[in-house]
């Protein structure tokens, strides 16, 4: 399973990319907002980190429009500053629409804000190259997501769509060995849920007990 990075901090792609040999990056406004550049900046900025290489870097469009016109005319804009950059649409009849155009020109989608297996199926039917079904917002509203993942898996390799399916808004662990264990192509998280999923408290204690041994031993 790939692991991308949801962030659009460079600093925190280039420690990714480092430390993890990461796969991609989702960003959504809420990201370029907090990285305190103008939006087509820092998106060149992360382009360049995937110069020459076949990962993706999801980029969305203005979530103002409702025209689906409108968001293939940016979706090409923005395609055109990076080959690495996969158009982020919502899941609405315009951007599942836009799905279909951008298609026609061999530019690549991401289905965002997709909270139902329908919504999926829609996506998958119009072409999108990935779909990104959210299970931290669903589990906030007290919703069960395993079985929402599983769903649209199934739906998908029912009939062969080509869809790739990103399990989005992860908030840990947990939900990181669900998706894997559903059997998802990709998961995307912030840093920090990543630092805390591959840390466990008994590694650290094991590790000192262990140092307390090594301390008390000859080394020859
Ligand atoms: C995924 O592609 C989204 O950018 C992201 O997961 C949105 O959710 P969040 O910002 O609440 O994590």
């Amino acid at each position: 399973m790939k692991f991308f990075l949801d962030s659009a901090h460079v600093h925190e792609i280039e420690y990714a990319l480092k430390m993890w040999d990461l796969d991609g990056v989702t960003t959504n406004p809420r990201h370029i907002q907090a990285s305190g550049k103008p939006f087509l900046t820092v998106i060149r900025e992360i382009g360049s980190l995937f110069a020459g290489t076949d990962k993706t870097v999801s980029v969305e469009v203005n979530p103002h429009y409702t025209d689906y016109e409108k968001m293939v005319a940016e979706g090409e804009k923005l395609a055109a500053i990076s080959p690495n950059f996969v158009i982020k649409l919502p899941a609405t009849e315009a951007g599942f629409k836009a799905v279909a155009e951008l298609k026609k020109r061999n530019i690549r989608s991401n289905l965002t804000l997709v909270f139902s297996a329908v919504q999926a199926l829609q996506a998958m039917r119009m072409g999108a190259y990935y779909i990104s079904p959210f299970v931290g917002w669903k589990e906030a509203n007290a919703e069960e997501t395993l079985s929402f993942i599983q769903d649209v898996l199934a739906i998908r390799d029912n009939y062969g769509y080509e869809s790739e399916i990103i399990v989005a808004a992860v908030r840990n662990g947990r939900q990181i060995a669900d998706a894997a264990v559903a059997g998802a192509d990709i998961v995307t998280a912030g840093l920090a849920v990543y630092k805390e999923a591959f840390d466990h408290p008994y590694t650290g204690v094991g590790l000192s007990k262990f140092q307390g041994f090594w301390d008390q031993t000859p080394y020859e």
